[in-house]
C-alpha cells in the first residue's frame, strides 16, 4: 500500500462515496477519530448513515471536555446507534501530574501544557491507532497555514501511518451545507462562535476578525500552538 494507491480509491469529490469504497477496498485496520467538532460529525455521519463496519470510530476523552461535547457525544451515539470507542489516559500518570502541577497548570507554562496534551491525548492516540494502517480524520485546509501545506493522503511518520483527511478542501460553507441537508447532530457551542472546539479550559470562542484556531491555548505564542496529535 502507497498513497498514491490510496489516493486512487478516494479520488472522487463526493465523500460518502469514497469512505464507502475506501471501507470496501482494504482489508486492514482503518480507524476514524472524532473529537465531535463540526468536520468530524460530517464524517461520522459518511460512515454510519452508509452502516460501514470496519471503520472504527474512538475519541481521546481527556476529562476535560465541554458539558455541551459530551451531550452532543450521547445525542450521536442515540441517533445512529453507534458505537464510539473511547480512550482515557493512564491514571497513574495523569494522578501524578495533577498532584504535581495543579488541575489548572496548563495556564502557567508552554511545557506543562504540552505534558497534559501529551498525557491526555497523545498517549490514548497511541493506543487507539496500535494496529491501524490507515486514520480519517477532519482536518481541514482552511484551519490553519499549517494545514494548508497538507495532503488528502499523508504518511504519518511519526504514527506510522496513512492518514485520510478527507475533508480537507472542503469550505466551511461545504461543512455546514453536508450538516444542514443532512440533518446532522452538531456541537451547540458552535452557534456561538466556537469554530475550533478542544478541551473546555483550553478552547474560547473566537471575535470577529480571528483566525479559525486563535481560540485553542489563546494565551500562548502563536508558533507554539499545538497539541501533538497532528504535526500541523
Ligand atoms: S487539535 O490537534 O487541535 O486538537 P483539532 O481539534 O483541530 O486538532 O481536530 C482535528 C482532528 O483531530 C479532528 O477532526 C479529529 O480527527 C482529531 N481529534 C482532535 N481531538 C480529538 C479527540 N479528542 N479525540 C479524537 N480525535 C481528535
Ligand atoms: Fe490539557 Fe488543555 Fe491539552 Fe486538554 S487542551 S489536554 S486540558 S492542556
Amino acid at each position: 500500500m502507497d498513497a498514491n494507491f490510496l489516493m486512487n480509491i478516494v479520488k472522487s469529490n463526493n465523500l460518502d462515496e469514497n469512505i464507502k469504497l475506501l471501507s470496501a477496498s482494504i482489508d486492514d485496520k482503518i480507524v476514524f477519530s472524532t473529537s465531535f467538532g463540526i468536520e468530524d460529525q460530517v464524517i461520522f455521519h459518511a460512515i454510519f448513515s452508509q452502516k460501514i463496519k470496519n471503520i472504527e470510530t474512538f475519541t481521546l476523552d481527556t476529562g476535560r471536555l465541554f458539558p455541551e461535547t459530551y451531550a452532543l457525544w450521547d445525542k450521536t451515539l442515540l441517533q445512529y446507534n453507534a458505537s464510539i470507542k473511547p480512550y482515557y489516559p493512564n491514571t497513574e500518570q495523569i494522578e501524578e501530574y495533577v498532584q504535581n502541577n495543579g488541575i489548572n497548570s496548563f495556564y502557567t507554562s508552554v511545557e506543562l501544557r504540552k505534558e497534559c496534551c501529551h498525557i491526555r491525548k497523545v498517549v490514548p492516540l497511541k493506543r487507539a491507532l496500535t494496529g491501524a494502517k490507515i486514520w480519517i480524520t477532519g482536518l481541514r485546509a482552511e484551519q490553519s497555514d499549517n494545514r494548508n501545506g497538507l495532503n488528502v493522503i499523508e504518511w504519518d511518520e511519526h504514527f506510522q501511518v496513512f492518514k485520510y483527511n478527507p475533508l480537507l478542501h472542503w469550505t466551511t460553507v461545504d461543512v455546514k451545507e453536508y450538516i444542514k441537508k443532512n440533518s446532522v447532530p452538531y456541537n451547540i457551542l458552535h452557534d456561538q462562535n466556537f469554530v475550533s472546539i478542544g478541551c473546555a479550559p483550553c478552547t474560547r470562542a473566537i471575535k470577529e476578525g480571528e483566525n479559525f484556531r486563535d481560540g485553542r491555548w489563546w494565551w500562548e505564542d502563536q508558533s507554539k500552538k499545538e497539541c501533538g496529535l497532528h504535526k500541523q
